[in-house]
């Protein structure tokens, strides 16, 4: 795992943005895996100013929670369409995000685990991680092979984001996630992190044991992985000064 540590957010968030935009620049077709959450907002107001052009790009979402509408304001689709899709030519039919409200559940992960396969697979994932080491929704004992697939969120998760929904009972119990298996087919995978609440976790993911425990170690048996973290989310990290 490569680790670029950056004075602030912004720096990480400048950094993610330039990666992508050179990779479509380099491929104008290149299919990406995206997050949700507060960590990569900056990275997608970079990647909106940077000019890319999305014409010919796929991209894949992570998650989706199961049982909000598209609509609903929390929706991982409404997220993407405020931070990514209003401001960029990406042609709806090539943005991709699991249906959370589709009747059969596995079917629908079966139907997005094949259209990125048709797609080739991600060129690039781009991964934020929880305060328990989840990336994805691939909560603490999550199989390292498994693919797309429906999940319980974990307590800790719901309690996490809360803060979005207002209350913890309107936070939904389930999500579809892209699965570590997935995730680890990536070609290149950046891990975003900020702020010393996450410090810990970026110690583990980095330098602590491979564990089921801590899904993000898995990213460990990857062959290009990069780290990009503040000061603060570096903070506990041995091999940083
Ligand atoms: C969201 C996702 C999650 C988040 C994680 C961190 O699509 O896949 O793994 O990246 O929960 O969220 P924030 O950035 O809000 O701390």
């Amino acid at each position: 795992m490569r680790v670029e540590v950056f004075d602030d957010y912004a720096g990480l968030s400048q950094r993610a943005s330039d990666l992508v935009a050179g990779l479509i620049r380099t491929n104008p077709a290149s299919v990406l895996g995206l997050p949700t959450g507060s960590t990569p907002e900056g990275f997608y107001t970079a990647l909106c100013r940077s000019g890319a052009s999305f014409q010919g790009v796929r991209t894949f979402n992570l998650d989706e929670y199961v049982g909000l509408p598209r609509e609903h304001a929390q929706s991982y689709y409404t997220f993407m369409k405020q931070h990514l899709y209003d401001h960029v030519d990406l042609p709806p039919e090539q943005a991709h995000i699991p249906n959370g409200m589709a009747p059969d559940l596995e079917a629908e992960c079966r139907r997005y685990e094949e259209t990125l396969r048709a797609a080739g697979g991600l060129d690039v994932v781009v991964l934020g991680i929880g305060l328990n080491g989840h990336i994805g929704f691939n909560e603490p004992g999550a199989a390292w092979d498994a693919p797309t697939h429906p999940v319980m969120l974990a307590q800790a998760t719901r309690e996490a984001n809360a803060r979005f929904f207002g209350s913890l009972e309107a936070v939904p119990t389930r999500a579809l996630t892209m699965g570590i298996g997935t995730i680890l087919r990536a070609h290149r995978i950046l891990l975003l992190a900020s702020g010393s609440a996450k410090a810990e976790i970026v110690k583990r993911t980095v330098e602590g044991a491979l564990s089921i425990s801590v899904p993000a170690t898995a990213l460990q048996s990857h062959p290009n992985v990069t780290v990009l973290v503040d000061r603060a989310a570096a903070g506990m990290l041995s091999s940083v000064a």
